[in-house]
C-alpha cells in the first residue's frame, strides 16, 4: 500500500509539474527575470537587485515591484534608468498587475500583444520610451478597469486605436508625442470618464470631431503641434465646462475663434498660437474669468484688443504677437493685477502705453516691438523688481529712459532701438547684475557713458547711431562677459582705451564714425577672441599694430578713413581667417603685400592712400626695399617731372 501511495504521489506531482510548465510555465519571479533579460539592452545593466532566489517571495523585494499576499506582482515601476532593451511577451503572465509604469527607460520594439492578459490594469504608463509600430488596440479590450493610459513620447505610428472607446473608467489618455496618423476617432467621445485627452504632437489630420465637445469631464484637451487638421475649432468645445487647459497650437486651424469658448469659466490656459485663425478676437472670451495664459500669437487676427478683456482679472500672460491687430493698447491692461508677460510685437498698434503698466509689481516680460506706438515709456515698469525683458524696439517712443531702470536688478534684456528716445542713458544699467543684452541704437541719446561699469553679465552693448559724446570709458574693460560692443555713429572722442582688449570673450567691436584719436592700442593683439573690428571713420593715427596677426579668428578688419601711417604689416598675409580688410583712405605707405591672404583683397581695400603702392603695380619698388622708400620714389618721380617741365619751358 505504501508503495501504491508513493507512486500515486509521484504521479500527481508529475502531473502538477507538467500542468505548471505547460500552462503557467513561470513563477512571477521567473517572469521578472525574463523581463529583466529583455529590458536590459546592449548598453546598460540596471535592475541590479533583480536576482534569482529560491525564496517564493524574493521578487517582492525587487526594486519597483509590489506584491499581494500571494506573492503575485500587483505593481511594477521601472523608471528613469536607461535600459535600451524591449519588453518580452512573458509580461502577459503578470496577470494580477494593477499598476504598470515603464517610463523613461528608453525601451524599444513593439508592445507585445500578450499584454491583453493584463486585465486588472488600472495604470498603464509606458511614456517616454522608443516603442514603435502601431499601438495594438486589441490588448485594451479586456482592460476594463483601466484609468490611466499614458503612451506619451514614443515612436508609435499608424492609426489611433479605437478599441479604447469602450473603457468606462479611463480618465487619462495620452498618445501625445508620437507619429500617429489619420483622424481623431469620433468614438473617443464615448469615453465620458475622460479628464485628460492628449493627442498633441502627432501627424494627425482630418477634421477635429465636434463630438469631443460632449466629454463633460474633460479638464485638459491637447491637440496641437505637428498635427495638421482641416478646418477650425469646433464651436461645440464651448460645452467643455470643466476644461482648464485647451492647447490647439500649431495644428493648421483656420476660421474664427468661436465665441462659445467664452463659456469655459474654468479655463486657465488657452493656446491657439501659430495657426491661420482669422477674424476678430471675440469679446465674449472675456467670459474666461479664470484665464491665466492666453496665446493667440502668430495668426491672422484683425481688429482690436476687446475692451471686455478688463474682466480677465487673473490673466498673467497675454501673447498676441504677429497678428494684424490695430488700435491702442487699452489702459486697463496696465491695471491687470497679475499681468507678468505682455507680448504684442509685430502688429499695427498705435497710441501710447498704459501709464500704469508695471505698477502691479508683477511685470516680467514686455515685448511690444514693431508697432506704431508713441509717447513716453511708463515710469514704473520695474516697480515690483521683476522686470526681465524690456523690448520696445521699432516704435515711435520719445523722451527719456527713466533713471529707475538703472536700479532694476532683475533686468536681463533691454532692446529699445529705433525709437526717438533722448536724454542720457541711466548710468545704473551698466552695473546691473543680470543684464546681458543692451540695445539702444538709433535713438537720440546724449551725454557721456558713465565712468563706472561693473555689469558682469553684459554680453551685448549696442548704442550705435545716437549722440553720445565724451570718451569711451576704460571701465568697459570691466564688462568681462562682453562679446559685442557697438558704439558706431556717435560723437565719441579721445583714445580707444586698451582695457577693452582685456575682455577675454570680446568678439566684435565697432566704433565706426566717431572722432576717436590716438593710436590703435597694440594690446589689441592679446584679445584673440576678436572676429570683427571696425574702427573706420575716426581720427586714429599711428601704425596698424604688427601683432594684429595674433588675432587668429579675425574675419573683418576695417580701419578705413583714419589717419593711419606706416606700412601695412606683412604679417597679415598669414591671417587665413580674414575675409574682409579695408585700410582705404589713410596715409599708409610702402607697397601692398601680395602674398597669402592678400590674394583675396582687391584694390578698393587699399585705395585712398596716396603714398601706398597698389597691388600689381609694376611701377612700384620691391617690397623688401628699405622703409620710407616708396614716398621718396614718388617724390623723386615728381622732382624729375618738374625738372623736365622746367627744361622744356626753358626751350
Ligand atoms: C496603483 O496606483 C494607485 C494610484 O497611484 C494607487 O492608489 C494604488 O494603491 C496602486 N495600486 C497598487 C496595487 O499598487
Ligand atoms: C516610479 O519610480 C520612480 C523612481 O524610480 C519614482 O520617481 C516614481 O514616482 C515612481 N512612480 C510610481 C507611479 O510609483
Ligand atoms: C493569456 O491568458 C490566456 C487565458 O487566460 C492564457 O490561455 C494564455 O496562455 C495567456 N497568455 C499569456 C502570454 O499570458
Ligand atoms: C507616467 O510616468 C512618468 C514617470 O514616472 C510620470 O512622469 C508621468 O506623470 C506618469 N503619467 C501619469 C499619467 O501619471
Ligand atoms: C524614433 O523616431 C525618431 C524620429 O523619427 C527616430 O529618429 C528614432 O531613430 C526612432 N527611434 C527608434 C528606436 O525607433
Ligand atoms: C490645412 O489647412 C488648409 C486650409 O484650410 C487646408 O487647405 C489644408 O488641407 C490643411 N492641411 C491638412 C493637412 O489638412
Ligand atoms: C484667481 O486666482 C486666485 C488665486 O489663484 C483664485 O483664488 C481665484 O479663484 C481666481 N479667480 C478666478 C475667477 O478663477
Ligand atoms: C499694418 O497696416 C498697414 C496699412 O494699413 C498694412 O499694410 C500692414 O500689413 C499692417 N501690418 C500688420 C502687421 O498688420
Ligand atoms: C527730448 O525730446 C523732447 C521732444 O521729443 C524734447 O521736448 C526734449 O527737450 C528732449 N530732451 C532732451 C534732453 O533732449
Ligand atoms: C575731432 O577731434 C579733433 C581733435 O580733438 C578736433 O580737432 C576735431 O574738431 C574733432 N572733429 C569733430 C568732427 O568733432
Ligand atoms: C569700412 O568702413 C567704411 C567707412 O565706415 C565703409 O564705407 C566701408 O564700406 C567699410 N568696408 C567694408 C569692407 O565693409
Ligand atoms: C607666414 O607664414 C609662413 C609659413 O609659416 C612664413 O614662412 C612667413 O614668414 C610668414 N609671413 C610673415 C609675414 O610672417
Amino acid at each position: 500500500m505504501r508503495s501504491f501511495y508513493s507512486y500515486l504521489l509521484l504521479y500527481i506531482s508529475m502531473i502538477l509539474l507538467l500542468f505548471c510548465t505547460s500552462t503557467k510555465g513561470y513563477s512571477d519571479l521567473e517572469v521578472l527575470l525574463k523581463l529583466k533579460s529583455s529590458m536590459i539592452g546592449p548598453k546598460a545593466s540596471r535592475l541590479d537587485d533583480w536576482e534569482f532566489s529560491s525564496s517564493p517571495s524574493a521578487h517582492c523585494h525587487f526594486s519597483g515591484v509590489t506584491c499581494d499576499e500571494d506573492y503575485r506582482v500587483v505593481a511594477l515601476n521601472v523608471s528613469f534608468a536607461p535600459l535600451y532593451g524591449t519588453i518580452s511577451p512573458e509580461i502577459g503572465l503578470l496577470n494580477k498587475l494593477v499598476n504598470l509604469t515603464i517610463s523613461k527607460v528608453e525601451l524599444t520594439g513593439n508592445i507585445p500583444t500578450e499584454m491583453r492578459n493584463l486585465t486588472s490594469l488600472k495604470t498603464f504608463n509606458i511614456s517616454s520610451n522608443y516603442f514603435r509600430g502601431s499601438f495594438p488596440g486589441e490588448i485594451l479590450t479586456g482592460m476594463t478597469q483601466l484609468e490611466i493610459l499614458d503612451a506619451y513620447n514614443n515612436n508609435f505610428t499608424g492609426l489611433l486605436p479605437v478599441e479604447l472607446a469602450n473603457l468606462k473608467h479611463l480618465k487619462h489618455l495620452s498618445f501625445g508625442g508620437n507619429f500617429f496618423t489619420g483622424e481623431v476617432p469620433n468614438k473617443y467621445s464615448d469615453i465620458q470618464s475622460l479628464e485628460f485627452l492628449g493627442l498633441n504632437a502627432n501627424d494627425l489630420t482630418g477634421k477635429i470631431p465636434a463630438s469631443l465637445g460632449s466629454l463633460k469631464n474633460l479638464k485638459s484637451l491637447l491637440l496641437g503641434y505637428f498635427n495638421a487638421f482641416y478646418g477650425g475649432i469646433p464651436p461645440e468645445f464651448g460645452s467643455l465646462t470643466q476644461l482648464k487647459i485647451l492647447d490647439m497650437a500649431s495644428c493648421n486651424l483656420t476660421g474664427e475663434v468661436p465665441e462659445s469658448l467664452g463659456n469655459l469659466k474654468r479655463l486657465r490656459t488657452l493656446l491657439l498660437q501659430q495657426n491661420s485663425l482669422t477674424g476678430l478676437i471675440p469679446s465674449k472670451l472675456a467670459g474666461l474669468t479664470s484665464l491665466e495664459v492666453l496665446d493667440l500669437s502668430l495668426n491672422e487676427l484683425t481688429g482690436e484688443i476687446p475692451e471686455s478683456f478688463s474682466a480677465l482679472q487673473n490673466i498673467s500672460m497675454i501673447l498676441l504677437f504677429k497678428n494684424k491687430l490695430h488700435g491702442s493698447i487699452p489702459s486697463y491692461v496696465g491695471d491687470l493685477p497679475q499681468l507678468a508677460v505682455l507680448k504684442l510685437w509685430e502688429n499695427n498698434f498705435t497710441g501710447e502705453l498704459p501709464e500704469n503698466l508695471g505698477r502691479n509689481g508683477k511685470l516680467c516680460n514686455l515685448d511690444i516691438s514693431l508697432n506704431y506706438l508713441t509717447g513716453s515709456i511708463p515710469l514704473d515698469l520695474c516697480k515690483g523688481g521683476t522686470l526681465q525683458e524690456l523690448i520696445l524696439m521699432d516704435n515711435f517712443f520719445f523722451g527719456p529712459l527713466s533713471e529707475k531702470l538703472g536700479n532694476c536688478k532683475s533686468l536681463t534684456k533691454i532692446r529699445i532701438k529705433k525709437n526717438n528716445l533722448n536724454g542720457t542713458i541711466p548710468a545704473g544699467i551698466f552695473n546691473l547684475p543680470s543684464l546681458s543684452f543692451v540695445e539702444l541704437d538709433d535713438n537720440f541719446f546724449t551725454g557721456e557713458l558713465p565712468p563706472r561699469m561693473l555689469g558682469d553679465s553684459l554680453e551685448m552693448l549696442k548704442i550705435s547711431n545716437n549722440l553720445i559724446s565724451g570718451e569711451i570709458p576704460p571701465a568697459i574693460g570691466n564688462l568681462r562677459s562682453l562679446q559685442v560692443l557697438e558704439l558706431a555713429r556717435n560723437k565719441l572722442s579721445g583714445e580707444i582705451p586698451e582695457q577693452i582688449f582685456e575682455i577675454k570673450v570680446l568678439s566684435k567691436i565697432n566704433i565706426r564714425d566717431n572722432n576717436n584719436t590716438g593710436e590703435i592700442p597694440p594690446s589689441i593683439s592679446r584679445c584673440t577672441s576678436l572676429t570683427s573690428i571696425d574702427f573706420s571713420q575716426n581720427s586714429l593715427s599711428g601704425e596698424i599694430p604688427k601683432g594684429i596677426n595674433k588675432l587668429v579668428h579675425l574675419s573683418n578688419l576695417n580701419v578705413s578713413r583714419n589717419r593711419l601711417t606706416g606700412e601695412i604689416p606683412a604679417e597679415i598675409e598669414n591671417m587665413t581667417s580674414l575675409a574682409t580688410l579695408d585700410v582705404s583712405d589713410n596715409n599708409l605707405i610702402g607697397r601692398v603685400p601680395s602674398a597669402g591672404q592678400f590674394l583675396f583683397f582687391d584694390d578698393s581695400s587699399f585705395s585712398g592712400n596716396p603714398n601706398l603702392c597698389p597691388l600689381n603695380d609694376s611701377h612700384c619698388p620691391a617690397r623688401d626695399s628699405s622703409h620710407g622708400h616708396a614716398p621718396c620714389f614718388v617724390a623723386s618721380k615728381l622732382i624729375i617731372t618738374i625738372i623736365m617741365l622746367i627744361i622744356l619751358e626753358g626751350n
